[in-house]
């Protein structure tokens, strides 16, 4: 294909080439004719196909043709199981076949920074390994079927409000560890077609223009070799976006970036080699797209009921007192709340897709038994209507248990905008209170798209979390509450008890900036450094069954930063029933000499176990398991020492760990100065006999005035300066001199 491609480039005009920089329309590319150079149709996603045959748009307002809806990224990202979001990309990549479309826009890996964040449903996680892996998987899946996929939206765009304009402004460090952790792996390790440039601007460029980002990163570190695509506008100024690395831009333009592009090559400001680097790649996805085309079909029916089985592992049972769930056939259940009969079941914008059929829960548990329904509340208003409460708390007196559907109206969140707070509406705050004093046998089912704060939680024995579960949820939610499907879903973001609790809240957006001052310190990374209890913590979720975890061993104790260690670890279900268990492993740096988070997601599994079954799992962990990213030597790094390694089934709950030392085989130059501490000197031989010497003296002085004891003075002397031993240290500029050159030799 290379050989053709630059046959095709020889061939091109200069006006060709500016034409393919840019889509022919909303959602096609530019075809050459007369060269052969095809068009291929790309649309959105994530979680479905949104193929619009008329009128096009790009928040979802215009009809599209049917797809199969599989729960969105929040929901996806629950199950933490990398089969299954493998297997939910084919289907999403047959889908995409069928309908001649070359592109599948998603998956969406943006961290959730914040709990506000309007996309948080469509995106996977607070945690950028997680994240990764989900990513990594459905992009595997999807281009398993001869199409591309477009990871987005790239990168640190991680709110919605002045998505178009605002400035992130990031340190390097929480850059690479989080934001750019969450891309990483998925662009390596799975390749897609497309990664999707975002609109905002990161450290006071626009992404689009940023060369570092979409070249040096991308393409140079990581070694990507597909297509940038502009998120739907996102182009800011073309011909540095060109320079940047910046391909395709869509929508297409109506040819005014043509214009300034031919322009530019012709008065020398662009390099016409900068813009073949993009024509080969838009012909590229061209030729990619039309030679992988394949007739397809595929059975809607069959893929409804995946879309069933999918949406049954996403979700997550938060709380179970007493048992109450399952439920059982023989009692009497009152079905409560408009969103029973009327499911939120995806989320608002781009993603929001025609499902081929759609199953509300009323109409798949009334067969159940004895059920009964009432709507208690009205989905388009926050009021409380009194009719429908008081008929709803007479029909949770007769009943044995009470099954409330709530959680977020459509209005509460979407692309385009932030949630203002994290409350679910009054009335159904007010309706699960009143219902509780009722009748305390209370399950509350919810449907929304991320965290929300429940301080209504003490008027429920029972919740499970639905999050956006897609077409078949209304079914799936049947098979969970009734224990047809054992729950075995764990949050892949963390529920704080109050809003305030998450430090985003104190670093907003002002003037169009927004700047992230808690750095590394996002999701459970946060509140385990500030001990405090969040209402779900993150990687948390109940199953009908017990699972106990027996055993750890490593293969070794001690290892460089080169190798490996394997690690096993021995789970059993000692319940009645099978289940599924979400085996979590984190890291902990014992002793750092710079702050890092209490500890890390490094590796998960997900393992079905029958009643009393035990199985062995092995994960093996390499250098980056254990490192931090050292912004002076520009890479990844360890710092020699012991880590812990913690094996269990939340983030707060480890019952396993053992440690291992790590030995770093890179030397961290450090630079010496007339400033380095006394501290920093230590820490080189010919340093430490110097430091040794003159501090001995000052100790002295310090230790005779009778206000410090040796330990005191060691502490005192410990920040000195090298500068500052001209006055205390008896020496002279030309001795302080000679030793800075010896110490940086
Ligand atoms: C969204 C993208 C989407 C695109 C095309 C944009 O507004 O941010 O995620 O793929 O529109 O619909």
């Amino acid at each position: 294909m290379k050989e053709r491609i630059e046959q095709l480039i020889a061939e091109l005009t200069l006006e060709e080439k500016a034409s393919l920089c840019s889509g022919q329309d909303f959602w096609t590319t530019q075809p050459i004719e007369r060269l052969g150079i095809p068009s291929v149709m790309v649309t959105d996603g994530p979680h479905g196909l949104r193929k619009q045959a008329g009128d096009a748009d790009h928040l979802g307002f215009n009809e599209s043709v049917p797809a199969t809806c599989f729960p969105s990224g929040a929901g996806l990202a629950s199950s933490w199981d990398r089969e299954l979001i493998e297997e939910v990309g084919v289907a999403l990549g047959i889908e995409t076949q069928t309908e001649d479309v070359a592109v599948l826009l998603g998956p969406g890996v943006n961290i959730k920074r914040s709990p506000l964040c309007g996309r948080n449903f469509e995106y996977f996680s607070e945690d950028p390994y997680l994240s990764s892996q989900m990513a990594k998987h459905h992009i595997l899946g999807v281009q398993s079927q001869g199409v591309g996929t477009s990871i987005k939206h790239f990168a640190a765009n991680n709110q919605e409000f002045k998505r178009m304009c605002v400035d992130t402004i990031v340190d390097e460090r929480t850059l690479r560890e989080i934001y750019l952790a969450s891309f990483e792996t998925a662009i390596k390790e799975a390749e897609p077609w497309t990664v999707m440039c975002a609109y905002n601007q990161l450290n006071g460029e626009f992404c689009a223009d940023n060369r570092n980002l979409l070249t040096e990163i991308l393409r140079d570190e990581w070694g990507y070799e597909g297509l940038v695509v502009s998120d739907w506008g996102a182009e800011n100024n073309r011909i540095e976006g060109i320079k940047a690395g910046m391909d395709l831009e869509m929508p297409g333009n109506g040819g005014r970036n043509d214009a300034k592009i031919i322009q530019a090559v012709k008065d020398g400001r662009l390099d016409e080699e900068d813009l073949n680097k993009v024509v080969r790649r838009v012909i590229e996805l061209a030729l990619k797209g039309t030679e992988n085309a394949k007739e397809m079909t595929f059975n809607k029916e069959e893929h409804d009921a995946f879309a069933r089985q999918v949406a049954g592992e996403c979700m997550v049972l938060l709380k179970n007192d007493q048992e109450l769930l399952p439920l059982k056939k023989e009692q009497k259940v009152a079905v409560i709340g408009e969103l029973a009969k009327n499911p939120r079941y995806q989320g608002g914008g781009s993603s929001h897709i025609n499902p081929t059929f759609l199953h509300n829960t009323w109409d798949e548990i009334k067969d159940m038994g004895d059920v009964s329904y009432s709507q208690g509340y009205e989905l388009l208003s926050d009021d409380i209507n009194k009719d429908l409460e008081s008929d709803a708390i007479q029909l949770a007196k007769e009943n044995d248990v009470v099954v409330i559907f709530a959680g977020l109206p459509e209005r509460y969140e979407s692309e385009g905008y932030d949630r203002k707070h994290l409350r679910i509406p009054d009335n159904q705050v007010h309706l699960i209170e009143e219902l509780y004093k009722a009748n305390q046998k209370v399950v509350v089912v919810l449907s929304n798209g991320g965290a929300i704060e429940m301080p209504w939680i003490n008027s429920t024995e029972a919740i499970l979390e639905g999050y956006l579960g897609g077409q078949a949820s209304g079914g799936a939610v049947v098979d969970v509450l009734y224990g047809k499907v054992n729950p075995s879903g764990k949050l892949a973001e963390t529920f704080p008890m109050q809003l305030e609790d998450n430090p985003s809240e104190l670093f907003s957006t002002e003037a169009n900036q927004v700047t992230y001052h808690e750095g590394i310190f996002v999701g459970y990374r946060y509140y385990d450094a500030k001990k405090m209890k969040p209402l779900f913590p993150f990687g948390h979720g109940l199953s009908y069954t017990n699972f106990e975890f027996k055993g750890i061993q490593v293969d070794r104790k001690e290892m460089k930063d080169t190798d490996e260690v394997t690690v096993k670890v021995s789970v059993e279900n000692t319940g009645k029933v099978t289940g599924k268990e979400v085996i979590q492993l984190y890291v902990r740096d014992i002793e750092s000499t710079l702050k890092r988070p209490i500890k890390e997601l490094k590796e998960f599994a997900k393992v079905e176990l029958a009643p009393g079954e035990e199985k062995e799992v092995t994960f093996v962990l390499g250098k980056r398991a254990f490192a931090y990213y050292n912004v002076a030597i520009k890479d990844w790094h360890v710092e020699t020492g012991d880590f812990e390694i913690l094996v269990g089934t939340s983030s707060v709950e480890l019952p396993l760990s053992t440690t291992i030392k790590v030995e770093s085989t890179v030397k961290v130059k450090k630079v010496y100065t007339m400033n380095s501490s006394l501290d920093d000197l230590m820490e080189h031989p010919i340093g430490a006999t110097v430091v040794q010497q003159v501090v001995a003296g000052m100790k002295e002085a310090f230790e005779s005035t009778g206000l410090f004891d040796a330990e005191g003075a060691k502490e005192m002397t410990s920040s000195f300066t090298l500068r500052t031993m001209l006055m205390f240290g008896g020496m002279t500029e030309e001795q302080i001199e000679q030793l800075v050159e010896q110490l940086n030799a």
